[in-house]
């Protein structure tokens, strides 16, 4: 899903990120918290989700809020990724500048020496989930004359009872 932030300065930022998890009536998506995203999210936590799906005419906007999940939450996905992702976690300072390729392999040596495949690699204190709240979900499903679907669910807040409303396409 490609999620949007917003940044210091009004600077909207634009990436995409993998969707581990629906529940407790959230998006969960797992990143590095010390990331350029995650420093917008520190700043203001709306944030937008868009799932473009192309080839079935689909599209499904939502607008919420992003809170970081638990610890144990994100440690316990964090033990279930493969020890390679693992050790990329330790390995990548996310969206620092970075000198060379070989500096980014050294780090991962590093921490591949540390903790050698097999072990109990720890989660590191930058990394975790966060999961996004929905106030605004829009469906869309493109149809014959250009005369598509749109229909927008929202509420006031995340206890609030859904409003649907249709909108011109
Ligand atoms: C298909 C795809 C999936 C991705 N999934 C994630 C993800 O789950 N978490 C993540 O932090 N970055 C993911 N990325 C990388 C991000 O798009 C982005 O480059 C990175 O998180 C740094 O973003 P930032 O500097 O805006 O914080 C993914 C990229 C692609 C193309």
């Amino acid at each position: 899903m490609v999620l949007s932030t917003l940044g210091e300065k009004e600077h909207i930022s634009t990436r995409t990120v993998l969707l581990k998890d629906i529940s407790e009536g959230g998006f969960t998506f797992f990143t590095n918290y010390s990331s350029r995203k995650a420093q917008a999210i520190e700043l203001n936590s709306q944030v937008t989700l868009l799932f473009p799906w192309f080839a079935m005419e689909r599209q499904v906007s939502i607008s919420g809020f992003a809170e970081k999940i638990s610890e144990p939450e994100s440690t316990d996905y964090f033990t279930s990724r493969p020890w390679s992702s693992q050790i990329g976690a330790w390995a990548s300072a996310q969206s620092a500048p970075l000198a060379s390729r070989e500096e980014l392999e050294q780090r991962f040596a590093g921490a591949a020496e540390k903790w050698p495949e097999g072990s109990l690699v720890p989660k590191p204190p930058h990394w975790g989930g966060y999961r996004v709240l929905p106030i605004s979900i829009e469906f869309w499903q493109g149809r014959y004359s250009r005369l598509h679907d749109r229909l927008r669910y929202e509420r006031a807040n995340s206890n609030a009872e859904w409003e649907i409303t249709r909108y011109y396409p």
